[in-house]
């Protein structure tokens, strides 16, 4: 037996919550903007996010409704995408309150900036990977804006690097799930692609 749902019966609120229940786990971009008179940084969770394009190399989150990040990514034509670590569990998650525009989530939830090399919207400092990103296009759909970000730099702390790559377990990524929980990482396991050369024939 299966459970069948359609958008239609179920309503807007209500698929929205199966949806991000049944699409997971999902990487979180901690996206970093600045207003367009540059006086205020922002920050907040954004949890559908994936690559979009390696070539050019481009990444993509989508904003419900329009907030601060639209609007500031709008404006200025840039953002910066953090990787969302485990360490930071509590103040990634402080970020996603909905502050008054003017009160950007640096200074109100207190977390640590530094500068970009190539964006104007700061980086976190304790997040151990950065994307800088220069606005590619934006998408209208429905509710939703689909942001495209041209990767122009990318930064990963030494730490985070085993034999010159990301290592997973230094990342530590927080995925999101459904309703308000979050997903720390599991168990790995490694298993490289059959090519189809390698298929067995009978
Ligand atoms: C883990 C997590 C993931 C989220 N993902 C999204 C998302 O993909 N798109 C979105 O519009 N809001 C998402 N939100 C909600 C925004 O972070 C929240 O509305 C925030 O206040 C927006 O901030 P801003 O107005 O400063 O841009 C998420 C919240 C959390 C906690």
């Amino acid at each position: 037996m299966r459970v069948d749902y359609s958008p239609d019966s179920l309503g807007t609120a209500a698929f929205y919550r199966l949806l991000t229940a049944v699409v997971v786990p999902r990487p979180i971009a901690w996206v970093s903007t600045l207003t367009a008179d540059g006086t205020t940084a922002n920050l907040a969770p954004h949890s559908f996010f994936s690559v979009a394009s390696t070539d050019p190399p481009v990444v993509q989150f989508t904003s419900v409704g329009r907030k601060d990040t639209l609007r500031n990514v709008e404006a200025t034509r840039e953002f910066v995408v953090n990787l969302a670590p485990e360490p930071l569990f509590e103040q990634i998650n402080l970020t996603a309150t909905d502050f008054p525009s003017g009160e950007g989530e640096f200074d109100a939830v207190g977390i640590a900036r530094e500068p970009s090399l190539k964006v104007k919207a700061p980086r976190v400092a304790a997040s151990p990977v950065a994307l800088e990103c220069r606005l590619h296009s934006t998408l209208g759909i429905g509710n939703s804006t689909l942001v495209l970000g041209e990767v122009i730099h990318a930064v990963v702390d030494e730490e985070a690097l085993v034999d010159g790559h990301p290592d997973i377990h230094r990342l530590r990524p927080l995925a999101r799930l459904g309703r308000n929980e979050w997903g720390l990482l599991g168990e790995i396991r490694d298993l490289p692609r059959v090519p189809y050369r390698d298929w067995p024939r009978s």
